[in-house]
C-alpha cells in the first residue's frame, strides 16, 4: 500500500471518528435538555409524552365540566354499541380486546368488565393499579370514573391517556367493552 493511500485512509477514518463524536455529543445534549439536567431553571413538569386524543369539537363543547363523577348507570340504559366500538379505536394503540389477545403497551381487555383491577396476571401493572387487585372491581361506575381522567383517578398509573370526557361516549364504550367477555354483565334497564 502506498503512503498516499495510507493518508487517504487516515483521513477517512478521522472523518468517521469525528462524525461519531459529534453524534454522541449532540445525543448527550439532547438527552440532557429532555430530562432537564441542563434546563434546570424550568419548574419540574412531567416530562415525556401523553397521548391526548382530542374529542371532536362538538362533544367537547357540549360535555359538562366534570367536577363530580357522572352517574353512568342511567346512560348505560340507552347505548349505541357501534359508536362504542368506534370509540374503542382510541384504546387500540395500547390494548387488544380479543379473547386470548396479547398485551401491548397496556393489558389485553377481554373479560375486563366486572373483573378485578389488574385482571391479567401476565401483565406488569403500576402500583397504582396493582394495589387494587382483589380489592377493587371494574364495575360500570368505576370504569366510567377511571376513563373520565385515568391519571387523575388513579395517580401514578402508567396509562398515559387523557380520557373520554363525553359521558354518553363513555357509556357507549363501556357497553361495548362489556361484550368483549365470556360473561357480559346485564346492562341497567331504562325506566
Ligand atoms: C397510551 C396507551 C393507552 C391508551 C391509548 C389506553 N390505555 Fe388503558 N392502559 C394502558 C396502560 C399502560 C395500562 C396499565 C396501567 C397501569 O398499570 O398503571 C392500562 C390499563 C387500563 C385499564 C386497567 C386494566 C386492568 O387490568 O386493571 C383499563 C380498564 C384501561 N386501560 C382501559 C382503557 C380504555 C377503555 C382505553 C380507551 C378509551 C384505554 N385504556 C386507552 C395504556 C393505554
Amino acid at each position: 500500500m502506498s503512503s498516499r493511500g495510507g493518508i487517504e485512509i487516515n483521513k477517512i477514518a478521522g472523518a468517521i471518528l469525528l462524525a461519531g463524536v459529534i453524534a454522541m455529543v449532540s445525543g448527550l445534549i439532547a438527552e440532557a435538555l429532555y430530562t432537564g439536567t441542563i434546563a434546570e431553571e424550568k419548574p419540574k413538569e412531567k416530562r415525556g409524552y401523553t397521548i391526548a386524543v382530542a374529542e371532536d369539537a362538538a362533544s367537547a363543547a357540549s360535555a359538562p365540566k366534570e367536577e363530580k363523577p357522572v352517574d353512568i348507570l342511567p346512560l348505560l340504559a340507552k347505548t349505541d354499541i357501534k359508536a362504542g366500538e368506534a370509540e374503542s379505536r382510541k384504546c387500540s394503540a395500547c390494548h387488544t380486546f380479543t379473547k386470548g389477545g396479547g398485551n401491548g403497551v397496556g393489558p389485553n381487555q377481554w373479560g375486563l368488565v366486572g373483573n378485578t383491577w389488574a385482571h391479567k396476571s401476565d401483565y406488569s401493572y403500576s402500583q397504582a393499579i396493582a394495589s387494587g387487585h382483589g380489592k377493587k372491581k371494574w364495575d360500570f361506575q368505576t370504569l366510567s370514573d377511571f376513563l373520565t381522567a385515568p391519571m387523575k383517578y388513579a395517580p401514578g398509573t402508567k396509562m398515559s391517556f387523557a380520557g373520554v370526557k363525553d359521558p354518553q361516549a363513555r357509556a357507549n364504550l363501556i357497553a361495548w367493552l362489556n361484550q368483549q367477555s365470556d360473561h357480559p354483565l346485564p346492562l341497567p334497564k331504562g325506566k
